[in-house]
């Protein structure tokens, strides 16, 4: 495989990819995706090959293609693609040569860069496209083309461009073929509407041309094109501009405009920007993201000058992806850089990217716990279609009210040819508790009252009324049990009492207990907007009787907590041949998923990750034996799964051990092997670099409702600084490899945390010697 993903520490703001590989075009199109959370796009090349995977999306505008399959996000009409013709002839890199080529995504404002020399013939002109999604104004995305003539004559271009709707969501049609045409005699306009759901989006472009053309309009069905028509003289330089904007009617800023008041909207935006070159516009958008970047920077120092530009990656990406405008979207488990997983949010939040935004960006996690609040209709949907009470999420969710949106079939079975049913829709219940959890720690690290009272409470007595109605009696054990589940490790499927699902269940009916008496005690005026929806008094009893005889398994003698009922009776498999493979799940070119269901092989942290999130639960001793039990029968064949054992292995004090599961953690995306990202960016892995840096190796961590804080630094790291925000405070954080040093603005109120089991008190500075 050739070494295309070029990184270097001169430029340690941007990625790269050198040299020009049609079989690879997912890669760059997705780990260089661009994005500001409204909209988001990949970074296909202007020109079009087969193989690519042209997509953009807004986020939240979810349709449904027909009534036999789930909503999805909609790949909108395309507004990047330029068809070029050399003296007649379509531009293309699979002809001629090429020279040069680097296409690099500066990670610090979102600028994309294609540049390179073509040779065609007795034609040499030297490309150099540049393209951003502005971070300033959410609607507008912008282009430009740079060619310059290196032949001794003059070469006759044409360039088309415009709107093409003539696109799919890998073949879902979801537009309607809308109204087009061109506004005030130059800005092409196209109204799609999305044909269940019934968004209208209203696209429009503005091209701006440095020399004279010929102008040709052209019409196709869903599409309109202008034709532009040159002579480039030899030596001569031109640029060709392409500022484009997306609208729609359910945009919450603009929900009560009208069809043509948002049509004129969307003329007027580009109207005004007129005056503004790419330059002056792309430094609007420059500006925006340095504010994002000015929030808490995190430095390192380390031998490894990758490490730096992971945690930029990684940040950049979340914050291309998050839709931070509003609360009725989440974030989908690819973000808004491809179309796998159909847009949809799952877990991935609240335990993976959740922690991020808690910790850093406190008004963004308001509105991702929010929206599980607005979720709240669709939980009680799906448990009432369950035969349960109270609220059961959804595993792939969508429109807040919606509820369950998980396919039903999958891939073929390499075995018997036929469709795999995905279970997780139905029985992947373990998300209802970490919802639950994520909004706690929400409350824990912001310190909102008022979202905790207006909203977290009620989604944890919710949810734990969903877990008392769902557990069952085991009369011959006398204990009430799970069964027929899918935990975390999807490998295990029809489980009986895994344990991470036991136990996250346990916890969140122990915590609505506390709750209650809490609310009671404190004569809180919320007890009585609650009691009258779940009579509390009941509820409590029935949580009583029902937590204290759930099944939490226990150690065996060997001192391993059993995944489930049935795991460690499997057969095992050794798992070396995998492991060492690039791809993801190789294992299934050998055995299908029944198969791997009757073998201990773990496909992500499952038990492990029960032992992070809960470490006061289990003693150092216990969780060493159950991290070399487990792990080497963990395919990591999520992405989910390495940043967990980075962090745990620091925890456990395997620091070489840890670094190594976070360097492969943060080539997930970034790493050579040129077919990871096709579907789109892992977005919980970049969470989970953010988590292995500040919670791993910064020790940054809530344990019940606590702040600790116990860095521990790999030992390529010299320093590592970064910041937080909690309970309205700004801390900064320096960490040398035998000395942490805390610091805070005095005024604000002290801050107390726990570090090797002391409580300290910070007002504005704090050194502990580690
Ligand atoms: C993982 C899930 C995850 C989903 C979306 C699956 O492969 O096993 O845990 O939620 O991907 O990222």
């Amino acid at each position: 495989m050739p070494a295309l993903m070029n990184y270097n520490k001169e430029k340690p703001w941007v990625i790269e990819q050198k040299g020009f590989e049609q079989q690879y075009l997912g890669k760059t199109e997705s780990v260089m995706a661009l994005g500001n959370g409204y909209l988001g796009t990949r970074s296909s090349e202007e020109e079009s090959y087969i193989g690519e995977k042209r997509d953009t999306f807004v986020a939240g505008t979810f349709n449904n293609f027909d009534e036999n399959e789930v909503t999805e996000l909609p790949n909108v009409p395309d507004m990047w693609a330029l068809e070029i013709l050399i003296n007649g002839e379509l531009f293309s890199l699979s002809q001629g040569s090429v020279t040069n080529y680097s296409k690099q995504l500066n990670l610090k404002n979102g600028l994309l860069t294609r540049s390179f020399i073509w040779t065609f013939k007795d034609i040499q002109l030297q490309f150099k496209f540049l393209r951003f999604v502005s971070m300033a104004r959410k609607h507008l995305m912008a282009s430009q083309l740079t060619l310059n003539n290196l032949t001794q004559k003059t070469i006759n271009i044409q360039i088309k461009s415009g709107i093409n709707g003539q696109v799919s969501n890998e073949g879902s049609q979801h537009f309607t073929d809308g109204e087009k045409g061109l506004m005030n005699g130059k800005f092409i306009q196209m109204m799609p509407r999305t044909t269940h759901s019934n968004i209208q989006f209203i696209q429009t472009v503005h091209h701006l041309l440095s020399k004279s053309a010929t102008e040709r309009p052209e019409t196709e069905r869903r599409a309109f094109f202008m034709n532009y028509n040159f002579i480039l003289n030899s030596e001569e330089i031109i640029s060709f501009e392409k500022r484009a904007s997306i609208y729609t009617s359910i945009d919450n800023d603009l929900k009560d405009k009208s069809l043509t008041a948002l049509r004129q909207t969307a003329v007027a935006e580009l109207q005004n920007i007129d005056k503004k070159d790419f330059d002056e516009l792309l430094a609007e958008s420059t500006n925006t993201w340095q504010k994002i970047w000015d929030k808490h920077p995190i430095t390192i120092q380390s031998k490894n000058f990758k490490d730096q530009l992971a945690i930029r990656f990684a940040k950049y990406h979340l914050h291309a992806m998050v839709p931070a405008h509003d609360e009725h979207m989440n974030i989908g488990a690819k973000g808004l850089s491809g179309e796998g997983y159909k847009g949809h949010a799952f877990w991935d939040t609240e335990i993976f990217m959740l922690p991020y935004f808690n910790f850093t960006h406190p008004d963004i996690a308001k509105n991702l716990v929010t929206y599980r609040y607005l979720g709240l209709d669709g939980a009680h949907k799906k448990a009432i279609s369950n035969g349960y009470r109270g609220a059961q999420y959804p595993w792939e969710a969508a429109k807040p009210a919606d509820g369950e949106v998980t396919p039903i079939w999958g891939a073929a079975d390499i075995v018997t040819g036929q469709a795999t049913k995905i279970w997780s829709g139905f029985i992947e219940q373990h998300i209802t508790s970490d919802v639950a959890f994520g909004i706690k720690q929400y409350i824990d690290v912001t310190g909102d009252d008022d979202f905790e009272e207006e909203k977290g409470d009620e989604i944890l007595l919710d949810t734990a009324q969903f877990w008392a109605s769902r557990l069952e009696y085991n009369s011959k054990q006398n204990y009430y049990e799970i069964d027929n589940v899918i935990g975390p490790d999807e490998y295990k499927e029809h489980v009986n009492n895994n344990s991470y699902t036991n136990y996250t269940a346990h916890w969140n009916m122990t915590y609505a207990i506390q709750l209650i008496e809490h609310l009671k005690k404190n004569k809180s005026p919320i007890y009585k907007k609650l009691n009258k929806k779940f009579n509390l008094v009941k509820l409590k009893e029935e949580l009583e009787e029902k937590s204290t005889k759930i099944f939490l398994p226990q150690p065996t003698k060997a001192g391993i907590i059993p995944q489930d009922d049935s795991y460690l009776n499997k057969k095992l498999l050794d798992l070396t041949k995998y492991k060492e493979k690039d791809g993801v799940d190789s294992l299934f070119h050998d055995y299908n998923l029944e198969q791997v269901n009757q073998m201990q092989i773990t496909k992500q942290a499952d038990v492990l990750l029960l032992m992070l999130l809960f470490e006061g639960l289990f003693d150092k001793e216990l969780k060493l034996k159950n991290f070399d039990y487990y792990e080497p029968k963990t395919t990591h064949d999520s992405s989910l799964s390495l940043s967990t054992h980075a962090i745990l292995s620091a925890d456990l004090g395997k620091l070489d051990k840890s670094y190594d599961f976070f360097n492969k953690a943060i080539n997930i995306d970034m790493g050579e092997y040129m077919k990871s990202s096709d579907a789109g960016i892992h977005a919980a892995s970049l969470g989970g670099i953010w988590q292995m840096i500040v919670m791993g190796f910064g020790g940054v961590r809530m344990i019940d409702s606590k702040l600790r804080i116990e860095p521990h630094l790999p030992k390529d790291w010299q320093h590592l600084d970064y910041g937080f925000d909690y309970h309205g405070e700004s801390i900064h954080a320096e960490v040398e490899p035998d000395k942490l040093t805390l610091i805070k603005a005095d005024d604000g109120q002290s801050i107390t945390f726990l570090h090797n089991g002391k409580e300290y008190t910070l007002q504005n500075t704090v050194t502990i010697t580690l």
